[in-house]
């Protein structure tokens, strides 16, 4: 009884698997231990000594003398949560503040960098003080006060008496539901050849997953509102771990993000409770309408079509993810009340006509009217919704959406393409201009009728690139790694893999290296030259502070890379089945795979000479199609195909095919 029951769980695939060991797994942000340890000591000033040893060892002590000496200690990259010192000598004058900072450009011992609100005097969240007389002993902060999200720490002595102190380290406080913070089950490596750094592509993967792993928070850790320093609010009626949108900053849920990071949630980490904990909460906002907040608690903003229609994608999601068809019963009524909401705004054109009150989007201007990034969301949340439809057993219903859907689709087309852009229009206004969002979205969600026409996007898309990725047309000065992510999306899909890569190097490239940010999490937006003054005049009031370091809906490549370069795709839920086709993308090779509750798909190819060669690994009683680029036909398992087509349906297992570029 009890070996048949071992042997059960051994073979459960929900026991979490971990991805295969490499080297990749030096790429992983993620650390070893929840309580993590400053790396160096960065900046000493005025009479500190033994700093070093704060760095060294949990006894060595370090001692600040005189008012305003202090103190700068680097953890190496992106942190977050609670710090543990131990106070060993204090006279009943001594003082000292804490400061924190993401980036090393704002390192100050008088003002951390902001995480509540923006001002141009920068100093909205100032210092954590910790005021005379103090106790020797172990000091802890508590939860309001820990730091959400942080690189450098600096130690002030705010009186002209000695303070000794020792053993300085961190619990981490994202992902709370994880006890091995390194346990990915998803994995991912290429070498990227053409760039300063080959391992970029391995370490940007990494990067976003762990950017997604600081965003992945309790839901009574989110910060309060109205602005104060304290990480205590209630992020919404659910308890348990939610995907928000920051580390540091607002620490909320904003649902469009997840068009984004739940995907980078489930091609790295398989994990989705912190999405599902996310979307109870949104749908919980409904009011008599139909209509979703744009915002979870405490915030609670609404007003965002955009982010409506992601909240109802993303339910789709999740189910294709998860196959959790319960969840889906669960909130049926709500989330076709709200896509009601959303189809009562479509007019006799056939469009969505965007309420001046529902047009906040990702901030950028202009989103009101035939908007074309919403109705592209529209289209794709009545496809989807055709498929949760069935799968809830209403295939009347599953029809009229996808009719519905074809009505847009049609529209979209007459209205908004622009056949000598090679691109659609924002709108139909006359002086609309050409959307990176729009654009981007229209490719990733079908709204476009050929292959032509996507690579006409793709093409007319490098119009608005730079040096450091595209400047957004939708909003001034702006790089936005949020609709980067789409646009990304929208080449692999174009079959432009190697523009997709150069955007990546290009925009991603910036963000992970740059010595401005942390280098290991990413950022939220920047300037056109490469600044942080993110949205500096357009509601972050010239305060580059503000910016987030470690923003989830900027992580994009990482199930990018997954999804088009592997090439894994669930085409049914959990993968039961899927396709297979890499987009090479110029590179030499790249391996890597994803978990889900079925178990684990993996796929290596490398070319070598003219040959692809590729195999993969996907998990018994499951089928899908491979397609390889190339000429001529497959070799499968040593056997060589009787026809020269590039695709070839597989049963579930291992599996090795070849074919002549
Ligand atoms: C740790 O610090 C203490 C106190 O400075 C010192 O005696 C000890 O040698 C250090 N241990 C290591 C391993 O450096
Ligand atoms: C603590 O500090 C006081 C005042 O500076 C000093 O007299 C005492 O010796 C110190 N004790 C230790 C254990 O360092
Ligand atoms: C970043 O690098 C540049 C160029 O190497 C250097 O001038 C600058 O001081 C560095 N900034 C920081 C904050 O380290
Ligand atoms: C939340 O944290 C703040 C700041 O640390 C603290 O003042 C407040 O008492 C905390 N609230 C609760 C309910 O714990
Ligand atoms: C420490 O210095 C600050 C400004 O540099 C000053 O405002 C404060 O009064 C000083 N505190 C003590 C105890 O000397
Ligand atoms: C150092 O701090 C850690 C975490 O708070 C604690 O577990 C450990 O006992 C402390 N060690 C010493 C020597 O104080
Ligand atoms: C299908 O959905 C429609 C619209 O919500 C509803 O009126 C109808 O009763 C549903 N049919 C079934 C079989 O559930
Ligand atoms: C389809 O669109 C029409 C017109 O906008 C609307 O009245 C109808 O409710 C929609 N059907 C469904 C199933 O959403
Ligand atoms: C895109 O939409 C068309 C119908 O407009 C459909 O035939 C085609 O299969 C769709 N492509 C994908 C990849 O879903
Ligand atoms: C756009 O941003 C740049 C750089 O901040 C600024 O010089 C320019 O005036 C802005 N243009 C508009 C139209 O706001
Ligand atoms: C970069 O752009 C920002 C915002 O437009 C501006 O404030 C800053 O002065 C610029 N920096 C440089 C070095 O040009």
């Amino acid at each position: 009884m009890l070996i048949s029951l071992y042997t059960v769980v051994l073979a459960s695939p929900l026991c979490g698997a971990l991805a295969p060991q490499g080297p990749w797994d030096a790429f992983n942000y993620s650390p070893a231990s929840k309580t993590v340890r400053p790396v160096s000591v960065h900046i000493i000033s005025g009479d500190v000594r033994g700093a070093q040893g704060l760095v060294q060892n949990s006894s060595a002590q370090a001692t600040l003398s005189g008012n305003s000496s202090y103190v700068v200690l680097d953890w190496g990259k992106e942190v977050g949560g609670r710090l543990s010192m131990n106070i060993d000598n204090a006279t009943s004058f001594s003082e000292f503040s804490f400061s924190f900072t993401e980036s090393p450009e704002f390192i100050n011992p008088n003002h951390s960098d902001d995480s509540c609100q923006a001002v141009a005097t920068q100093n909205s969240d100032g210092v954590q003080s910790f005021r005379a007389p103090l106790a020797t002993g172990p000091l802890t902060q508590t939860i309001g006060q820990q730091r959400g999200g942080f690189r450098f720490l600096t130690i002030v002595s705010n009186s002209a008496d000695p303070l000794i102190i020792s053993n300085i380290s961190l619990a981490i406080t994202f992902m709370p539901h994880w006890d091995d913070l390194r346990a990915y089950p998803g994995y991912f490596s290429a070498p990227d050849p053409g760039f300063h750094d080959m391992d970029f592509l391995t370490k940007l993967w990494y990067a976003g997953a762990y950017t997604v792993q600081t965003n992945t928070i309790d839901s009574h850790e989110s910060r309060q509102y109205p602005c104060q320093w304290a990480n205590n609010a209630s992020g919404g009626p659910v308890d348990g771990p939610i995907l928000v949108d920051a580390a540091r900053r607002s620490r909320t849920i904003w649902p469009g993000d997840w068009g984004i990071s739940t995907h980078t949630a489930f091609a790295s980490l398989n994990d989705l409770l912190p999405t599902k904990n996310g979307l109870t909460v949104m749908y919980t906002t409904q009011d008599s309408t139909g209509a979703l907040a744009y915002s979870g608690p405490p915030i609670n903003a609404r007003g965002s079509d955009t982010y409506i229609a992601w909240i109802l994608i993303t339910t789709y999601e999740y189910y294709l993810y998860t196959g959790d068809l319960t969840f889906v019963e669960l909130v049926w009524a709500k989330y076709t009340k709200a896509l009601s909401f959303l189809e009562s705004q479509v007019d006799e054109t056939g469009l969505a006509d965007v309420p001046a009150a529902f047009s906040s989007d990702w901030a950028r201007s202009g989103g009101a009217g035939h908007n074309s990034a919403f109705n592209a969301l529209l289209y794709r949340t009545l496809v989807t919704a055709a498929d949760l439809a069935t799968a809830v057993g209403n295939s009347t219903l599953a029809a009229a959406y996808l009719a519905n859907s074809t009505l847009i689709k049609a529209a979209y087309n007459a209205l908004l393409w622009d056949a000598s852009a090679g691109l659609f229009r924002d709108n139909d206004l006359p002086d609309s201009i050409h959307p990176q969002d729009g654009n981007s979205l229209a490719v990733l969600f079908n709204l476009t009728t050929s292959s032509a026409q996507n690579q006409a996007i793709s093409q007319g898309l490098t119009q608005f690139w730079t040096a450091l990725g595209p400047l957004s047309p939708e909003l001034n000065d702006t790089i936005i790694p949020f609709i980067g992510g789409f646009e990304v999306q929208a080449h692999f899909i174009a079959g432009e893999g190697e523009r997709a890569i150069d955007l990546i190097e290009r925009e991603w490239g910036y963000m992970l290296y740059t010595n401005l940010s942390v280098q290991s999490t990413l950022l939220e937006g920047f300037t056109a030259n490469g600044s942080l003054s993110y949205r500096a005049a357009a509601g972050y009031f010239d305060d580059p502070t503000y910016t987030s370091h470690a923003h989830a809906w900027s992580t994009g490549p990482t199930p990018a890379l997954s999804f088009y370069v592997l090439g894994i795709q669930l085409t049914t839920v959990q993968g039961a089945t899927w396709s297979i086709s890499p987009v090479l993308s110029g590179l030499p090779s790249a391996e890597g795979g994803l978990e889900t509750g079925l178990g684990f798909f993996g796929v290596k190819w490398q070319v070598e000479g003219q040959t692809l060669s590729l195999t993969l690994q996907t998990p018994a009683g499951t089928e899908g199609v491979v397609t390889l680029p190339g000429t001529g036909p497959l070799t499968v398992d040593n056997y060589v195909q009787s026809t020269s087509s590039g695709s070839v349906e597989l049963e579930g297992g291992n599996h090795t095919i070849t074919r002549q570029l």
